[in-house]
């Protein structure tokens, strides 16, 4: 499998496990197989809600002493209702909690809008601060401060447009790590790619495989299957593989990470194989044809009449 590399030599393997709407009851133990299967890369998020049952799955295998911590790449993500100076590192503090963590290995500022600290999830323009009220900046140097106190190795964003990043990027010299963004063949981002590379950004793809198990409202009606496209499982069934794996290793070949959910124990394991075997010339020509610039988390439920987000994705 390939690895990103980061500027101080650490790497992260490209294939990790996501751990967004992977319930209570669920998430441990999908971590638990994916960790004893080979899986090094285990993606989590504060908003999930989900951070203290993925902390009793890592405290079981790394107790155990098969699987070090030190080979295991942990991300966390802040969430929205943290972005003032003062709450940054005590939410980090309370994931380290939750996750059974010393450090992360990557910490993300989860997206570029923020709430009041007591709001949770947003019913009203009021519930918001807006980048005026607490600038993005102030937020990512408690970020630095957080890497220099050594609670995380690395630090990034996510959900952040080209625009984003630049307007972050002029005030400080500590340019993010990693950008985690939706991207699948449906929404390829060529040019958001192009800068992060220039710039020396990694790039993890999220929703890789649609995030079909998102709640209703959250769905668009009438929305495209990235698993059930044809020219994907014609592509599956010339390497004898499965749609999935296809969707993954077409993110892993393009060289970002990639971050499948699933709670299911063979789906687990097919997703990691997804590694095996190349796709060709060929199949990628066909892949890029299927960009439409489509995207399943549209940030639109951050967009209410009175506050001050919209076009969250600058497109
Ligand atoms: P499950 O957890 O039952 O495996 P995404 O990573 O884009 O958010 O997509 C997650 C959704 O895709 C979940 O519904 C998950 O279900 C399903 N899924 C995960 N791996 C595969 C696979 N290899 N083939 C088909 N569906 C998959």
């Amino acid at each position: 499998m390939k690895t990103l590399k980061f500027e101080n030599g650490d790497q992260m393997d490209a294939i990790g496990l996501g751990t967004w709407k992977s319930e209570k009851g669920e998430v441990a133990k999908a971590v638990k197989v994916a960790l004893n299967n080979g899986y090094k890369h285990i993606d989590c998020a504060a908003t999930y809600g989900n951070e203290a049952e993925v902390g009793e799955a890592f405290a079981e295998v790394f107790g155990k002493g098969d699987i070090r911590r030190e080979d295991v790449w942990v991300t966390s993500k802040l969430w929205n209702n943290a972005h003032k100076k003062e709450d940054v590192i005590p939410a980090l503090k309370q994931t380290l909690k939750d996750l059974q963590l010393d450090y992360l290995d990557l910490y993300l500022i989860h997206w570029p809008v923020a709430f009041k600290p007591e709001v949770s999830f947003p019913e009203k323009a009021d519930d918001f601060l807006s980048l005026e009220e607490v600038p993005l900046i102030e937020t990512w140097k408690e970020m630095v401060k957080a890497k220099e106190q050594g609670l995380v190795k690395h630090i990034g964003v996510s959900n952040f447009s080209i625009e984003k990043l630049e307007e972050l990027m002029k005030d400080t010299d500590h340019a993010p790590e990693m950008n985690q963004v939706e991207l699948h063949p449906y929404l390829q981002q060529d040019k958001l790619l192009e800068f992060c590379s220039k710039n020396g950004i990694n790039v993890t793809a999220y929703s890789p495989l649609g995030s079909g198990d998102r709640s209703d409202e959250m769905k668009a009606d009438n929305e495209p299957s990235l698993l059930e496209n044809p020219v994907i499982n014609k592509i599956a069934k010339k390497h004898g593989a499965s749609a999935g794996q296809i969707l993954i290793k077409w993110s892993e070949q393009r060289g970002t990470a990639v971050i499948p959910k699933s709670t299911n124990e063979g789906r687990i394991k097919e997703n990691l194989q997804s590694a095996g075997f190349q796709l060709d010339e060929e199949d990628l020509k066909q892949i890029a044809d299927l960009d439409d610039h489509f995207r399943y988390v549209t940030g639109k439920f951050f967009e209410m009449e009175g506050n001050s987000y919209e076009n969250i994705y600058n497109d």
